[in-house]
C-alpha cells in the first residue's frame, strides 16, 4: 500500500493473522484454540415466549398511519431491547437479494482467490479476523470481510471484492440504501429521546459507514465454540442482514441469551455503545454473541454507522438530568481505537468509560 493511500478510520488497530476458519472447517479438524468451557459456550436460556419488536418504517413514516404510536413503540424497543427487527424498510428486494447473492459468491471462491483481498499486517481492512490480540486467546469460528464505505474517500478500493464482478456496485448500492435508513430511524430516535432532530443529524452529517461481512462455516462440535464472542457494538447504529437462512445471533436479555428469528424480509437493527453514551444511557447498546450451527453454514452482513471521526461523544445536554452524565467524554477516533484494540469482551470498552451506575 502506498503512503499517498487516505488513512481510514478503521486503521486504528489490527489483528494478528489466523487461520481461514472456512478451510479448518473443510479439513474437520477443530484446534484446541476454538474450544470454549460448555458453560461459556453454551449456556443455554433462550427465552422464545418474548418477541422482538418489530417496527414498521412506513408507519413511521407516514402522518396518517398513527406515526405518534410508533416512535412511542420505536421507543421501547431501543430503551428496553436495544434491537429491534424493521419491517417495510423500503429498500427494494432486488438490492438485497443482489447483496445476499454476491456474498454468498463470495465465499464459495477458492481461498487463493479470496485472499488477493487478505488483510494486511497493521491493518483491520480486507479477507481475514477481527479482535485477535494474543496467541492465547480463544478464537471465534468465522472468517470476515471488513470494509469501509464512508466517508468515500477513505474507501480502500484494493479490498473490494472484483469477483463476482457486480459486488462493488451491489454493496455500494445496499450500504447508500442503509444509510437513508438510520438517517430515518435517527430522526424518530430524536422525537422519542425530545430532542432537536438536527442535533442527532448534525453529528452524521460526514459519517463512518463500514461493513463487517462475516461467514460462519457449520461445525461438528457447534455448541463447544462461537462465531462471535459476546459484545457490543462499538459504534452509534448497527444494521444486520442474514444472507442466509440460518439463524444464531442471540442477544442477552435478563442474563438469558435469546434467539433473533428475523421476519423475512426484516432488517436486524441495534443500538451500539455511541448512542448509549449519547443518550446517557437511556437507550441500551446489548450484549450480543453469533452461535453455530453443526450442518450449515451461516452468513451476514453487519452495517456499522457511526458520527464523523472528530465528534466528541456526550450525553446530549437534555437526557442529562439530576443525575449528571454517567459516561466519560471522548472522541469518535479514541473510542474506535479502544475498542478495536481489545479481544471482544461484553460490554467492557463501555463500561470502562461508566462514570457512575
Ligand atoms: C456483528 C454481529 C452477529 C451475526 O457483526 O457485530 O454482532 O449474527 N454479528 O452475525
Ligand atoms: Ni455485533
Amino acid at each position: 500500500m502506498n503512503n499517498t493511500e487516505p488513512i481510514s478510520p478503521l486503521d486504528l488497530s489490527h489483528s494478528l493473522p489466523v487461520p481461514s476458519v472456512q478451510e479448518l472447517a473443510r479439513s474437520g479438524e477443530i484446534p484446541k484454540r476454538y474450544l470454549r468451557p460448555e458453560a461459556e459456550a453454551n449456556p443455554v436460556a433462550s427465552v422464545d415466549d418474548d418477541e422482538l419488536p418489530a417496527i414498521d418504517l412506513e408507519k413511521l413514516l407516514s402522518p396518517e398511519l398513527n406515526n405518534e404510536e410508533e416512535v412511542n413503540r420505536l421507543g421501547f424497543a431501543c430503551r428496553e431491547w436495544g434491537f429491534f427487527q424493521l419491517i417495510n424498510h423500503g429498500i427494494p428486494e432486488e438490492v438485497i437479494e443482489r447483496m445476499k447473492d454476491d456474498i454468498k459468491k463470495f465465499f464459495e471462491l477458492p481461498l487463493r482467490e479470496k485472499e488477493e483481498i487478505k488483510q494486511l499486517p497493521g491493518h483491520i481492512e480486507g479477507y481475514g479476523q477481527m479482535f485477535v490480540h494474543s496467541e492465547e486467546q480463544i478464537l471465534d469460528w468465522g472468517d470476515v470481510l471488513v470494509l469501509i464505505i464512508q466517508p468515500s474517500q477513505n474507501r480502500n478500493m484494493r479490498f473490494w471484492p472484483t469477483n463476482p464482478s457486480t459486488f462493488r456496485a451491489n454493496l455500494d448500492a445496499y450500504t447508500k440504501k442503509i444509510g437513508e435508513v438510520a438517517d430515518c430511524l435517527y430522526r424518530f430516535m430524536a422525537k422519542d429521546l425530545g430532542i432537536d432532530a438536527e442535533d442527532i443529524l448534525n453529528l452524521f452529517s460526514d459519517q463512518i459507514q463500514s461493513v463487517r461481512i462475516n461467514y460462519y462455516p457449520p461445525c461438528k462440535q457447534a455448541d463447544k465454540v462461537l462465531g462471535l464472542s459476546p459484545h457490543s457494538d462499538g459504534t452509534a447504529l448497527t444494521v444486520l442482514l442474514q444472507a442466509n437462512d440460518v439463524h444464531g445471533l442471540q442477544i442477552k436479555k435478563n442474563d438469558k441469551w435469546f434467539l433473533i428469528k428475523p421476519t423475512p424480509g426484516a432488517l436486524i437493527i441495534n443500538i451500539g455503545d455511541m448512542i448509549e453514551v449519547m443518550t446517557n444511557g437511556k437507550y441500551k447498546s446489548i450484549e450480543h454473541r453469533a452461535t453455530i450451527n453443526s450442518e450449515d453454514e451461516r452468513i451476514s452482513i453487519a452495517t456499522f454507522n457511526a458520527p464523523s471521526i472528530d465528534t466528541i461523544l456526550r450525553p446530549f445536554p437534555k437526557l442529562v438530568n439530576g443525575d449528571g452524565e454517567l459516561y466519560k467524554t471522548i472522541s469518535v477516533k479514541e473510542y474506535a481505537k479502544r475498542y478495536l484494540s481489545a479481544k471482544l469482551n461484553g460490554k467492557g470498552a463501555l463500561e470502562s468509560m461508566r462514570l457512575r451506575k
